[in-house]
């Protein structure tokens, strides 16, 4: 009985000076992060979190237009008079790749602007694998050129699994939701 007690205490000493090892050894490794470049996180489903993304990737200077469109194109119903689409690199990878879906963590922003080119409005899809199957996985949020939500006639955000967006877009099922223009072309070369 004593024997085994004693034991034990050995073995705690053990643990612990492992412990103390092991903490050096942790503090050694989060040097290292800093010397590469980090992966940009995924931003997670909210509207707040897309936005907050949205500004930090200042995507207006780092993402490319949808290919074949230029800045301020002319759009239809509903968006609005004048649009501007921007992909995130997964997107426009994606796209010039010649597939006919998007790959997760894809984000298509399109801006609307007034007739007299004041933005009005920006839309964005963002695919989540796992969000949505019912909808090819888009979360969808539309914010006002602050970065508020807009709103629904009853006071929620346009944030999520929007059912008129998602309404509209399904008429473009076989283009991933997207309207724009026809995927798998390539980027359209
Ligand atoms: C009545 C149909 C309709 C509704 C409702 C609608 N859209 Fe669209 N959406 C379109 C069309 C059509 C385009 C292509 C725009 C163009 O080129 O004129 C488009 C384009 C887009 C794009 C660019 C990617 C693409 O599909 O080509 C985004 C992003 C987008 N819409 C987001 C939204 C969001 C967010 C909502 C809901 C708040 C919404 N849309 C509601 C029809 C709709």
């Amino acid at each position: 009985m004593r024997i085994r007690r004693m034991t034990a205490v050995a073995a705690l000493a053990v643990v612990s000076v492992a412990a103390c090892g092991g903490g050096e050894t942790d503090s050694a490794t989060e040097d290292m992060p800093a010397m590469t470049a980090a992966p940009v996180p995924a931003p997670d489903t909210t509207g707040a979190a897309i936005w907050a993304h949205l500004q930090g990737s200042d995507y207006q200077a780092n993402w490319g237009l949808w290919p074949g469109k230029g800045q301020l194109y002319t759009g239809g119903e509903p968006h609005g008079m004048l649009l501007t689409t921007y992909m995130n690199d997964a997107a426009m990878e994606a796209f010039n790749s010649g597939a006919t879906t998007m790959p997760e963590g894809a984000i298509v922003v399109k801006e609307n602007y007034m007739p007299d080119s004041t933005l009005a409005a920006v839309t964005v899809m963002y695919k989540r694998s796992g969000y949505n199957a019912d909808h090819n996985d888009w979360f969808f949020t539309k914010h006002l050129p602050d970065g508020s939500l807009d709103q629904m006639p009853n006071g929620m955000g346009m944030e999520g699994r929007l059912p008129g967006c998602q309404n509209c877009h399904q008429g473009v099922r076989a283009n991933d939701y997207l309207f724009t223009s026809p995927l798998g072309g390539g980027g359209g070369n």
